[in-house]
């Protein structure tokens, strides 16, 4: 066991690792995921998450620690129904977006100003507090979004409506007509969705929540330390990457087509998005899952989706190729995640905030358990200085 921080106060050395490939920057019970493709919430397999429970009952395990029962559950569904409304006020912030500005864009800012209206009060070293924020964080998220969606798409905001659940209520405010209340959305769409955003929720230190971490750390206000993670996810080497893959495949075009832009990802001119993972080098196992759904919900729509036959035959052809094989590179999340949101009729651009709603969830958890911790330590990583050595100053009307 070699005491790091003692060697540098003795020698001033110190780990560097780009990308933090072999670095831990905390404990966490939250999530547990490893090389050979095992994500579990607290304890619970992904898989058996996804078969027995409800989003709700994975967020109050998030953020508690264990899995509620009837009771418990119903009370922390109604408090986060009380919370699904925005100040007045907010909804001034979406008139000075142009109409078509990306909801990502939309949702960093109004997830970050959530902070202006709660920051005087909140005092962050309350633990009761700090729970409230997670309260408020998880009803508004959806709220947040499906307005961001709205106006960007320029149509009225729908209200939240108290008698459904929170998936529905989010597929409501996104798609109901406010001139027409015989809208239901459909049964099916809920049930995708409540596994789609259990398959989101948390997975270990990823970018967007070390970026929570490393903003909370500073003792920020949580809403703001949120939005460092909605900015960060919106890449497309995390989040962003569901958007942009369906372009892949359209650029692709035919299954003829494959071999030849799988040439150019070979030789480093392309990446092929949605493969890859820092710790999954076996399967993604989310990404099993979501595949697994776009087979079952295609047959029970009748979709035939000629960009998801593209998708499946590259899988195929990518996994016998040594390029992939030798680097241990397999379909991730946002392999199969844009074709299952398309046929849930979401637009492409708002692939990444329903990513954003639901990570938000575990964003918050990782925040209130660091903020627990009884010694917290600000996230400050060094670097490498290539810079001048010492340089003599040069008074302006004598330089060159
Ligand atoms: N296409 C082609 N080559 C790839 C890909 C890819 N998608 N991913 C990794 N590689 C190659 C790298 O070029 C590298 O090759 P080298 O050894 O010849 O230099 C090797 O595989 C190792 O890759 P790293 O970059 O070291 O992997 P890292 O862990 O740093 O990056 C990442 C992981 C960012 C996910 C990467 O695989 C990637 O860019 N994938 C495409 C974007 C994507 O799908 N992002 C979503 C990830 S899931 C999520 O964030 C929710």
């Amino acid at each position: 066991h070699l005491d790091i921080r003692a060697l540098y106060t003795q020698t001033g050395m110190f780990l560097f690792d780009p990308g933090f490939t072999i670095t831990g920057s905390c404990a966490s019970s939250i999530s547990y995921s490893n090389a050979k493709g095992k994500l579990m919430y607290r304890g619970y397999s992904i898989e058996e998450l996804i078969d027995k429970s409800s989003y709700m009952e994975v967020a109050f395990l998030l953020l508690y620690g264990d899995l509620p029962n009837q009771s418990e559950l119903s009370v922390f569904e109604e408090r986060i129904k009380d919370e699904m409304v925005v100040h007045e006020k907010l909804l001034d912030f979406y008139k000075g977006f142009t109409v078509n500005a990306h909801p990502m864009a939309i949702m960093c800012s109004v997830v970050g100003a959530l902070s202006s209206f709660i920051h005087n009060t909140l005092d962050i070293k309350d633990p009761i507090q700090r729970e409230l924020s997670a309260i408020k964080l998880l009803g508004k998220m959806p709220v947040i979004a499906a307005i961001a969606f709205r106006t960007s798409a320029g149509l009225p905001i729908v209200q939240p409506n108290k008698k459904l659940s929170y998936t529905e209520n989010f597929l409501h405010m996104m798609f109901s007509d406010p001139m027409d209340s015989s809208f239901k959305v459909p049964k099916i769409f809920i049930e995708y969705f409540e596994k789609i955003f259990i398959l989101h929720a948390d997975n270990d230190q990823g970018p967007s929540t070390t970026a929570v971490r490393i903003a909370g750390s500073s003792l920020a206000n949580p809403f703001a330390s949120i939005s460092a993670g909605v900015a960060s996810l919106w890449g497309p080497m995390h989040g962003g990457a569901n958007e942009e893959q369906l372009d892949v495949f359209t650029e692709i075009g035919t299954i003829d087509n494959i071999p030849a832009f799988l040439d150019q990802v070979k030789r480093k001119e392309k990446k092929l998005m949605g493969f890859g993972h820092r710790i999954y080098k076996n399967y993604d196992p989310r990404a099993k899952i979501i595949k697994q759904m776009c087979f079952e919900l295609f047959y029970k729509l009748g979709i035939q989706d000629p960009l998801f036959e593209i998708a499946i035959k590259l899988e195929e052809i990518a996994l016998k190729d040594e390029y992939f094989t030798k680097r241990n590179l397999y379909p991730n999340i946002d392999f199969y995640t844009g074709f299952l949101l398309r046929a849930l009729q979401i637009p492409r651009n708002m692939f990444c905030v329903i990513f954003a709603i639901t990570r938000s969830l575990g964003w918050i958890a990782q925040w209130r358990e660091m903020m627990s911790e009884p010694v917290s330590r600000i996230g400050r990583p060094r670097q490498i200085y290539v810079g001048e050595n010492l340089r003599q100053f040069v008074p302006i009307d004598e330089r060159k």
